[in-house]
């Protein structure tokens, strides 16, 4: 009986030891930033800016990515904000005319997924004001000639 008893504690105490041992790494797995390009899916891709990028909308977005952006992102897009430095990875060129390569589709899902370091807006802005904010980025990027902010017929990505 006593044997049986230690067999069986041994067992769950493994057990135990793997979960905890699970769930112990996972942040810490999670914790490093992920070297994959960053892409985001054809049907995100897809989606269309609801939102005119007139004055307005580009005034609004502009508010919103001093706010919220220009720490990391700079104030001209460099990636050379004051807090860029700090981060475990380089958050990139928003002026780099290659932006033009994703639709506002594509930037609106990486605004509202985020990828770390660079946090999910999905809660902190409003719709409307994540297209606000990218009618804003586009103004950072020269546009390339035939670049479309919209999806093009067969989807584009
Ligand atoms: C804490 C720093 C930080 C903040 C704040 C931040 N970002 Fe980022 N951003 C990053 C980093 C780092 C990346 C690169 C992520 C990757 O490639 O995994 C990135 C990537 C991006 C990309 C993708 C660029 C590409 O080439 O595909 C866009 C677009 C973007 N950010 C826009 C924004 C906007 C707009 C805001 C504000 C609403 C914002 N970010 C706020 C750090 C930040």
């Amino acid at each position: 009986m006593s044997i049986r008893w230690n067999r069986l504690s041994m067992v769950t105490a493994l057990l135990a030891g793997g979960f905890v041992t699970a769930v112990w790494m996972t942040p810490v797995l999670n914790a490093a930033a992920n070297d994959e390009p960053w892409k985001a899916p054809a049907r995100a891709s897809r989606k269309q800016n609801p939102i005119a990028a007139d004055e307005k909308s580009i005034a609004t977005g502009k508010a919103m990515y001093a706010q919220n952006c220009l720490s990391c992102h700079g104030a001209t897009g460099k990636g050379d904000g004051p807090a860029a430095k700090d981060l475990e990875k380089n958050p990139g060129n928003l002026a780099n005319p290659a932006l033009w390569d994703q639709t506002d589709g594509a930037l609106f899902w990486k605004l509202t997924e985020g990828r770390k370091p660079m946090p999910s807006f999905d809660k902190t802005l409003s719709e409307n004001d994540r297209w606000n904010v990218i009618n804003y980025v586009r103004t950072l990027a020269p546009k390339p000639a035939g670049a479309a902010s919209q999806p093009t017929k067969d989807g584009g990505n």
